[in-house]
């Protein structure tokens, strides 16, 4: 994606344009056996905590209710996902998007972008009106570790599912934090999948779109329509994408140096897990990248991102 493209999560819309002009963003079966490490009693563990501190704004590394915890969900119980209306405080995931954007399935967590209401006119390579769709934040936040996303996306042309790593967004000292750690299925192509990261900082608060992001490929079943295991493992030190248990990318510290400047994420701060499917049609470098803008005479009236599990190892 060239620099300067604008590659705009629908959390941030509001915030790129209004706030600070920047925009960021962003298989196999069910797993039969759980990995020890995430075995029911520690699901329960990080369901009864209470997370009502993690809406605080203000964190990073050191707090002790920031650190890794391992994690395991199949989004069997309704009460994974907190609507946006309800306190999430005993809910690992919270609902940023309206109650009909998403559900709790017998496949899983699904997630939704709806045809948008009212009339569409395209131009510019660009659609004036987007569909509503899910955006699922975790209530829990990682300073370091391996998350697995096991997901499918429909392919669509203009649509992007997106299972990420971010920060919160906050200003302290005039410094923007707004990590992100990537894996996102684009309707460019669904033969590959994307990976990116940003690290805005004081020193240097240009995005970098396209810096750092990458196409990766499947080892086999090539295309994201099918599920597939997308994990991040990361640290202070380096970051590294897998597909299906196979490792895709490494980036270290060191090779995220511009000028001078590292735009490493999630270095000084925790980072929590955030997923979601998002219309790509509303900026035109965007809808470049996204291979849209969405034509909906064609596109299905709704279209699926699905998640059978997430689990977190430390
Ligand atoms: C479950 O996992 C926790 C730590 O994650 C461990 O202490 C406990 O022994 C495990 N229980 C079983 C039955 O494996
Ligand atoms: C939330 O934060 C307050 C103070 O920051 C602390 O006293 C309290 O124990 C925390 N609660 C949880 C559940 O972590
Ligand atoms: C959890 O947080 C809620 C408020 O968000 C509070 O009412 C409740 O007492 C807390 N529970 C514990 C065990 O701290
Ligand atoms: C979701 O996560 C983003 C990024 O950290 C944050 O800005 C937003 O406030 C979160 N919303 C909820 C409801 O947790």
């Amino acid at each position: 994606m060239p620099a300067l493209t604008h590659n705009i999560c629908p959390l941030f819309l509001f915030l790129s344009f209004t706030l600070l002009s920047f925009g960021f963003c962003s298989p196999y079966a069910r797993p039969t056996e759980v990995p020890a490490s995430m075995n029911a009693s520690s699901y329960q563990t990080i369901q009864h905590s209470n997370h009502s501190n993690a809406s605080e704004s203000v964190h990073g590394r050191g707090n002790s209710d920031r650190h890794c915890q391992p994690f395991y969900t199949t989004f069997s119980d309704p009460s994974t996902v907190a609507d946006s209306n309800s306190n999430p405080s005993n809910s690992p995931f919270v609902a940023l998007s309206p109650p009909e954007t998403y559900a709790i399935t017998s496949n899983g967590l699904e997630m939704y972008l709806q045809r948008p209401k009212g009339e569409v006119h395209s131009a510019n390579g660009m659609n004036d009106n987007l569909g509503e769709a899910a955006t699922i934040n975790s209530t829990f936040w990682m300073d370091s570790g391996k998350v697995t996303y096991e997901a499918s996306c429909d392919y669509v042309p203009g649509v992007v599912c997106a299972f990420i790593l971010i920060d919160a967004v906050q200003v302290s000292d005039g410094e923007l934090h707004l990590d992100e750690i990537d894996v996102e299925l684009v309707g460019s192509g669904s033969a590959r999948w994307q990976t990116n990261i940003f690290k805005p900082s004081k020193a240097d608060p240009e995005p970098h779109y396209g810096q750092f992001d990458t196409k990766e490929q499947y080892p086999q079943n090539p295309s994201y329509t099918s599920f597939h295991k997308y994990s991040i493992s990361w640290d202070s030190e380096k970051i590294v994408w897998g597909v299906d248990g196979q490792d895709a990318r490494t980036i270290r510290k060191e090779d995220t140096y511009i000028n001078g400047v590292p735009h490493f994420p999630g270095e000084s701060d925790s980072l929590r897990l955030q997923l979601g499917i998002w219309d790509g049609s509303g900026a035109e470098g965007t809808s470049t990248w996204a291979g849209g803008p969405v034509n909906w005479d064609t596109a299905p009236q709704k279209i699926v991102a699905t998640v059978r599990s997430v689990s977190v190892e430390c």
